[in-house]
Parts: structure tokens; C-alpha cells; sequence
């Protein structure tokens, strides 16, 4: 079977509901989107106190563990998962569907149709899932950690950015967020139906704002650890 034919046989295996229609998975991708970014700024802000010392950083890891006797992160980790899925499940569909509405020989005016962030929605998502495993496995499991201590968290952080190949992949994944974070806000207010000549600009200032604070942000962590600000 071909890509569009299995694409074709995947949609009507959908049925017609609403999560079946492209409008509807939009409508997911949209509310799904808003959760991670959510999570995203509110993750970049609490990083803050990683700048105040190990106490205040340990402290405060300490308390997201302990909220709701211990069951807040568990809610809070259902949360992020179902809407992680649900954001992979809407772009897959939707990109399957695309291509096989639109065969070949479309492809030059779609790239002149679509800006360079949204062409590199894919990749930049692909990467992201990449560094959100890894990011588990380097920070919160600590499998694949030089020193991973389960009682420091801040030594963690310090420890797991003092491996340069490790805050490389860090700052280049920050970058795909970035990218990612930039289309993904502009895309979000145009489902949202902001997209009006008169909001454009308002649009435009607050998708750059936003992601420029968050990479901005996210990035100054591994930089101020490599550079002994951090130690
Ligand atoms: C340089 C940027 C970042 C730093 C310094 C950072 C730091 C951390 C740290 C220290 C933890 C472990 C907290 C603990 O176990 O006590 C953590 C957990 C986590 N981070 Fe990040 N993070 C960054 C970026 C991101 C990004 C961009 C995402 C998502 C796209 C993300 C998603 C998560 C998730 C899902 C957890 C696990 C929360 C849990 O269930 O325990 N992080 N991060």
C-alpha cells in the first residue's frame, strides 16, 4: 500500500467525528500545544532558583515532590504524557492526511505558502521528543548521568552540565524548541482565530517575545554551569 493510500485507509479508520476531521485534530494540537508551553514557561521560570544555590534549588525540587502528599506530580506527569501523545498522535495524522491529499507537484507553491519555521515543524519536533527522553533519563531517572545523586538535585543540574557534549545537545535542543515555540504560538492564535491583519503584529511581537525569553532562558543554564557561574 502507498504512503497515501495507507493515509487514506488511516482516516477513514478514524471515522467521521470530530477528532477525525482535520479541523478537530487541529483543535487538539492547538489545546495540546498550549499545555506544553505552558509547562515549558512555568519549568524555565522555576529553573530560575537553580541562580539562588543548592539550597533554594534543592528546596524547591523538594516541594514539587511533596505537593498533594506526593500524588501532585503523578497528576501532574499524567497530564503532560496524555498531552504529549495527543500532540504527536494530531501532527502524524495530519501530516499523513496532507500528503495524501496533496500529491507531489503541489510542493513548490507550498513552500512559498509556508514560512521556514513551519517546514521545520517536523524536524524541530522529531529532536524535541529526542531531548525530552534524554532529559528524563539525564535529570529525573539518572541513568545516563556521570554522578546521579537521587537526595541533590542541584548537583544534579551542575554535575550534568559540566559534561560539554551534554550541554551542546542541551543548547542545540533549546534552539529546536525555539523554532518549534515560535511557529507553534503563531499557529496556536491563528486557530484561535486572532488571525486578523490588526492582530498580526500583535502576533508576531508576542511569539518572538515568548520564545526568545524561554530559549533565552533555558540556555543561559548550561552556559552559566560551563562558564563557573554556575558551580
Ligand atoms: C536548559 C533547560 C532545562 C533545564 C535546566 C531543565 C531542568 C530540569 C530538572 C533539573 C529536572 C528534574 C527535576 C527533579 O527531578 O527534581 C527536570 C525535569 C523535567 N523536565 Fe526539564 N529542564 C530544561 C528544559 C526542559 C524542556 C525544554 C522540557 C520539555 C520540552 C523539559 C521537560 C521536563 C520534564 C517533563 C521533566 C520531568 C518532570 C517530572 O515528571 O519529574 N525540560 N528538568
Amino acid at each position: 500500500m502507498s504512503v497515501a493510500e495507507q493515509s487514506i485507509a488511516g482516516a477513514e479508520a478514524r471515522g467521521h467525528g470530530f477528532m477525525a476531521s482535520s479541523v478537530g485534530r487541529k483543535v487538539v494540537m492547538a489545546a495540546t500545544g498550549i499545555v506544553l508551553f505552558g509547562f515549558v514557561t512555568v519549568h524555565m521560570i522555576g529553573n530560575t532558583q537553580a541562580y539562588m544555590g543548592a539550597e533554594t534549588f534543592n528546596a524547591y525540587a523538594k516541594f514539587l515532590q511533596g505537593m498533594l502528599h506526593g500524588g501532585g506530580i503523578w497528576i501532574f506527569r499524567a497530564v503532560l504524557l496524555t498531552a504529549t501523545g495527543l500532540h504527536i498522535w494530531a501532527a502524524v495524522t495530519l501530516t499523513l492526511d496532507n500528503r495524501a491529499a496533496r500529491p507531489l507537484g503541489y510542493r513548490a507553491e507550498q513552500y512559498i505558502a509556508s514560512t521556514w519555521a513551519s517546514r521545520t515543524m517536523r524536524w524541530s519536533g522529531v529532536i524535541l521528543a529526542v531531548f525530552i527522553v534524554y532529559h528524563l533519563m539525564h535529570l529525573t531517572i539518572g541513568n545516563v548521568h556521570p554522578a546521579f545523586d537521587h537526595t541533590n538535585p542541584y548537583s544534579n543540574f551542575v554535575k550534568g552540565f559540566q559534561v560539554p557534549a551534554a550541554a551542546g545537545f542541551y543548547i542545540v535542543a533549546q534552539l529546536c524548541l525555539g523554532l518549534h515555540m515560535w511557529h507553534g504560538v503563531w499557529s496556536v492564535t491563528q486557530t484561535l482565530g486572532l488571525a486578523h491583519p490588526r492582530y498580526d503584529s500583535l502576533r508576531r511581537t508576542f511569539a518572538t517575545g515568548l520564545t526568545f525569553l524561554v530559549v533565552g532562558v533555558n540556555i543561559s543554564y548550561p552556559i552559566a554551569v560551563l562558564t563557573g557561574f554556575i558551580h
